[in-house]
């Protein structure tokens, strides 16, 4: 799709025309069928500096913490036998120990689920030993296209980067995975037509698109939400875009929009839902944004009976 046919389609054409041509497109690609992703926060440690994310570096409110890797296996063996057909392992970007972590995806691989990694950027000799530990999948959002945007929000780093790193992983045999964020303070909806080119470009597997939310600790407590609307318009166009992808509906949409968001995202061509596993007394600390919402696999279940899926 070009680039003035995307921004037609976000800002021009009327929603219930866009949700239709998604809604055919995801019957015809992807059918009925919601994947349902097990999600492990295994620690809330991180290196960087993201100004909208509460587990910065620099924020001293929040009590670090590493799950073992027993710890992890219990969650990971409770998520399974709910029924959920993949573990994402998420972390906040940390010197993560790599030999252990090979050690722990080895292990979830012999509970026969796919294990997806989502640990920020690492080495890449890191990477290629968790690809062999049996690791398929990696999840590495871009954030924003915009570069000037991305260098203002994360100090010292650049998109230029972002991408590169994930071309390494696709060269290292990974399914990988990106997304992006609305709403944040300098955002311009025109770029998100090129958030979903660079998507595109990259060919990438799945993409997650969440409304920013303020963190109390963050220097950009004070910034209002983004819209939900524009949200699901964007999983609309990406479902459009992207006919083949995996797009979920995210934490963030359920967050702003606790009683319809997930069911909502599934309206707009989402087809991947991601409820919670972490242990109950670590999920406080994983304060990424205000009043985060923990999706279990009860809303799960709701949500896929609401938007009529399997
Ligand atoms: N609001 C919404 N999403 C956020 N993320 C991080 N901080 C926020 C926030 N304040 C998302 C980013 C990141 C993932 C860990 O969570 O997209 O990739
Ligand atoms: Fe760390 Fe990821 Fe939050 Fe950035 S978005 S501060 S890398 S956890």
């Amino acid at each position: 799709m070009r680039r003035a046919e995307i921004l037609h389609l976000l800002f021009e054409t009327p929603w219930e025309e866009l949700r239709q041509r998604a809604a055919a497109t995801l019957a015809r690609e992807k059918g009925s069928h919601v994947f349902v992703r097990g999600l492990i926060e295994f620690s809330n440690q991180c290196r960087r500096n993201c100004r909208y994310c509460g587990l910065r570096a620099p924020n001293r409110k929040l009590t670090r913490y590493a799950l073992d890797a027993d710890e992890i296996l219990a969650a990971a063996r409770e998520a399974v036998a709910g029924g959920v057909d993949t573990i994402v392992l998420q972390s906040g970007e940390y010197a993560v120990d790599a030999a252990w972590l090979a050690g722990v995806i080895d292990a979830i691989r012999c509970l026969a689920v796919p294990v997806t990694l989502s640990v920020g950027e690492q080495p890449a000799a890191a990477c290629a030993l968790w690809r062999e530990a049996g690791a398929e999948r990696f999840l590495l959002k871009h954030e924003t296209a915009d570069a000037d945007l991305y260098a203002a929000l994360h100090p010292g780093h650049t998109l230029a980067e972002r991408v590169a790193q994930l071309r390494l992983l696709r060269r290292l045999g990974y399914e990988i995975g990106s997304g992006f964020m609305l709403g944040l303070p300098g955002h311009r909806p025109e770029s998100l037509a090129d958030d979903i080119l660079l998507a595109q470009e990259l060919g990438v597997e799945m993409c997650g698109v969440g409304p920013f939310i303020a963190q109390a600790d963050t220097p950009l407590a004070a910034q209002p939400s983004g819209p939900v609307d524009l949200t699901l318009r964007v999983m609309a166009v990406l479902r459009l875009a992207l006919p083949w992808a995996n797009l979920p509906a995210t934490t963030a949409l359920a967050t702003l929009d606790p009683n319809t968001g997930q069911a909502e995202g599934l309206r707009a061509g989402g087809n991947v839902l991601m409820p919670s596993f972490t242990p109950p007394r670590y999920r406080q600390e994983y304060r990424i944004y205000d009043d985060k919402n923990r999706v279990s696999l009860q809303d799960v279940r709701k949500a896929v009976e609401a938007a009529g899926r399997s």
